[in-house]
């Protein structure tokens, strides 16, 4: 049984993601190669475990998603230490960097994506940046152990197939104190990442907490933030003992 990702509400709540998931480029449907989907220039592109038109998500993403960027990263910007390296996971085009960039020209700034045609579009897009952006699974980042100061992530935990590697992944290359960010739609259940993180000694102790961001003037938000920080070796110490 795979874990169940969405929380209360979970069939409306999976049609409405998967409409607008259609809306900004994302295909279930693999092309008769299986292996992904054409471009807009026609060319047809392995996508890993992902089908995106990077192109139109970056188009629709830009207008749509500009205000989630704008809060993002300046709730980043208030809250990195200075030099500090934040490494976007499912960075898509790169936007949210770019923005935060602008920000906060003193951080290194890097994103990882499945991906490779998001990768493609968030290349060109950060051509004349610092931003480094990789392709690269969750699962497996190809960062080092307790490099990366701030880890943050929008709206794609969703669709990660399971979120205990993941994690797993992010307690190793977080260093002491790092902070772990991860903004998602409001409908996605906080268990499977509660529980994930209970399982990390960088974690376990943490609380995950979740945060409504108002963002869009909408009554009701639709995006939460589920933040922890990782623990520094006093804390993993009192855990061993
Ligand atoms: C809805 S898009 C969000 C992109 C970007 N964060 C934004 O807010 O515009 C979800 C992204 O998560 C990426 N993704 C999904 N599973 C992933 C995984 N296992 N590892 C890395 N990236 C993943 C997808 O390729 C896609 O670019």
């Amino acid at each position: 049984m795979g874990e169940r990702i969405f929380g209360n509400g979970a069939g409306l709540a999976h049609r409405l993601i998967h409409r607008i998931g259609h809306h900004l480029g994302h295909s279930r449907h693999r092309g008769e190669s299986g292996a992904g989907h054409k471009t807009e220039a026609g060319q047809q592109t392995g996508a890993g475990d992902e089908s995106w038109n990077g192109d139109r998500y970056d188009r629709v993403s830009a207008r749509l998603l500009r205000p989630l960027y704008r809060k993002v990263s300046s709730e980043v910007a208030a809250a990195a230490p200075s030099g500090a390296t934040v490494l976007d996971v499912g960075a898509g085009t790169g936007r949210l960097l770019l923005s935060l960039t602008r920000r906060r020209p003193d951080l290194k700034l890097l994103g990882v994506d499945i991906s490779p045609e998001m990768v493609r579009v968030a290349t060109r897009n950060a051509q004349y940046s610092d931003v480094i952006i990789e392709q690269g699974d969750i699962r497996r980042l190809p960062h080092a152990d307790n490099s990366v100061d701030f880890v943050i992530s929008t709206l794609s935990m969703h669709h990660w197939e399971s979120v205990r590697p993941a994690v797993a992944e992010l307690a190793r290359v977080l260093r002491p104190g790092g902070e772990l960010w991860i903004y998602d739609f409001r409908f996605v259940s906080a268990q499977r990442l509660k529980d994930a993180v209970r399982e990390e000694a960088r974690f376990a102790d943490r609380a995950v907490e979740r945060v409504p961001v108002r963002i869009w003037r909408l009554p009701i938000t639709p995006i939460v933030r589920f933040s922890l920080t990782a623990s520094r070796p006093a804390t993993l110490g009192n855990l061993v003992e």
